[in-house]
């Protein structure tokens, strides 16, 4: 079997994202699965720009999945998007 490409992701930790409950997805060890998790690159990152888009209708915490950037990510949609980014 090959082995699959890690899937990268960014999670912002800039101010706007931090305070609005990035630093909840930074525990992202205590709550991912660990199949995903080692499936997954993560790292923090500041400023993924989204929080600068006043058309935006998502709002801070911004995270970076591959080349895609979704807002308004809690816990429980990153759970989601990586395990769907993983199945892949
Ligand atoms: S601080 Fe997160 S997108 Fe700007």
């Amino acid at each position: 079997m090959g082995k699959k490409e890690k899937v990268h992701v960014q999670i912002c930790v800039g101010t706007a994202c931090f305070v609005q409950g990035g630093a909840d997805l930074l525990l992202y060890n205590d709550f991912l699965d660990p199949a995903v998790l080692c499936s997954c690159e993560i790292e923090g990152v500041s400023c993924l720009g989204g929080c600068k888009d006043a058309q935006s209708k998502d709002r801070p915490p911004y995270v970076r999945i591959g080349e895609k950037v979704y807002g308004s990510v809690n816990q429980e949609k990153l759970c989601k998007l990586l395990a769907e980014a993983t199945r892949a």
